[in-house]
């Protein structure tokens, strides 16, 4: 397959880790341009691919077929859009806009140019998380009845310097949330309603620390969910999943889903199932069984993925229209919040 023409717009913390991605798999990629009108050039190892400080003069003087965005979340939309003008393939960073008008408008632009889009839920491409799904859909653990998640642990004081991390929008719910709302609506479907309640209880900012969220999914299963900055645990799908460095390993899983014949955590895989053939119920011998431990970069698979797509038409495992529907039901948990009501989240027509 021939590597990707691919640009990044934003150099910042995740679209430096894009960067590095991409250097390290020429096979992949080859980086033609990187655009951003503050970021020091100098910090940056771009191994000859040209700079920008406008991102319209990069798209224009470079005509790369693929543009990674990582951007601050107000200038996704306009950034998806400069991509739907003129044919370009995109891979933009999660959220997939700031709010759900702007998520609409790109919907819409996307199905009209027909360009490839994959949004960055980059957990879906961790082999534990393939591993789960794998497990849900092979049936082994029957149809899936509940699911109970926690993402807890305390970010530390000098993170709350940037102010806009202590406004609303910057928050544990679209900063943290969304990647376990992706996560459910992949390992469990389509979520019905949602029933959110927030606190600020621990650090009384303007922005919540804290959010718990009841969800009903499609299929009749029930989620609970429980989401802080500021409770120090080994319960966070990063702890578990060796997905980020900055995250030290524990060991533990985050996720308890139930079905109707067995049991899984993850993303530290254990399946729990009924010891003997017949009817699993409460008076027979359950047993746990470890599975095999797999690791690779998600943010390589999400670049292989990406090229995939595009040279090979593969589908996209998170197109825009997908990414919105992750970001509906996510800013639920805070409306439902606000307005004390479950709430049914935007679906979106691709
Ligand atoms: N997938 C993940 O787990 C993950 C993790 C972190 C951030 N993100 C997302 O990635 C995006 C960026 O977050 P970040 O933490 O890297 O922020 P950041 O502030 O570190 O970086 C953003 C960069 O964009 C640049 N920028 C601003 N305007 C620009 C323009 N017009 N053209 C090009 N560049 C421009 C800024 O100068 C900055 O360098 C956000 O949407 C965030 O939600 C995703």
């Amino acid at each position: 397959m021939t590597p990707l023409r691919i640009a990044v717009l934003g150099a910042g913390l995740i679209g430096r880790r894009h960067i590095e991605t991409i250097l390290a798999m020429p096979e992949a990629a080859k980086l033609v341009a990187v655009s951003d009108p503050v970021a020091d050039p100098d910090q940056v190892d771009l191994k000859g691919a040209a700079w920008f400080t406008d991102e319209t003069a990069m798209l224009d003087q470079i005509k790369p077929e693929a543009v990674v965005i990582a951007t601050p979340n107000g200038l996704h939309l306009k950034h998806g859009e400069a991509c739907c003008q003129r044919g370009i393939h995109f891979l933009m960073e999660k959220p997939v806009t700031a709010t759900l008008e702007e998520a609409a408008l790109l919907v819409r632009r996307v199905a009209e140019s027909g360009v490839k889009t994959l949004v960055g839920h980059h957990r879906r491409h961790l082999a534990a998380i393939q591993d789960a799904k794998a497990v849900i859909d092979s049936g082994r653990i029957g149809k899936l009845v509940t699911a109970s998640v926690i993402w807890a642990t305390r970010k530390p004081d000098d993170y709350f310097h940037a102010t806009w991390r202590i406004q609303p929008g910057g928050g544990p719910i679209l900063i943290n949330a969304i990647h376990e709302i992706d996560m459910l609506r992949y390992l469990c479907g389509e979520i019905a309603s949602v029933s959110g309640i927030i606190s600020d209880a621990q650090r009384g900012f303007a922005v919540e620390d804290s959010a718990a969220a009841l969800l009903r999914f499609d299929n009749g299963c029930l989620g609970s969910f429980t989401c802080t900055d500021a409770g120090f645990s080994p319960w966070t799908i990063e702890q578990g999943s060796r997905e980020n460095p900055r995250f030290l390993y524990s060991g533990q899983s985050a996720y308890r889903l139930t079905g109707a014949k067995g049991s899984l955590e993850l993303p530290v895989l254990r399946l729990w199932e009924a010891q003997a053939s017949g009817e699993a119920a409460w008076d027979r011998p359950i047993r746990a069984t470890a599975l095999p431990e797999r690791y690779h970069d998600p943010y390589k698979a999400q670049l292989a993925h990406f090229q995939r797509m595009i040279r090979r038409n593969e589908p996209s495992v998170v197109p825009v229209v997908d990414g919105a529907r992750t970001l509906a039901a996510t800013l639920a948990i805070a409306r439902s919040a606000e307005q004390g009501r479950l709430l049914v989240p935007e679906r979106f027509i691709a």
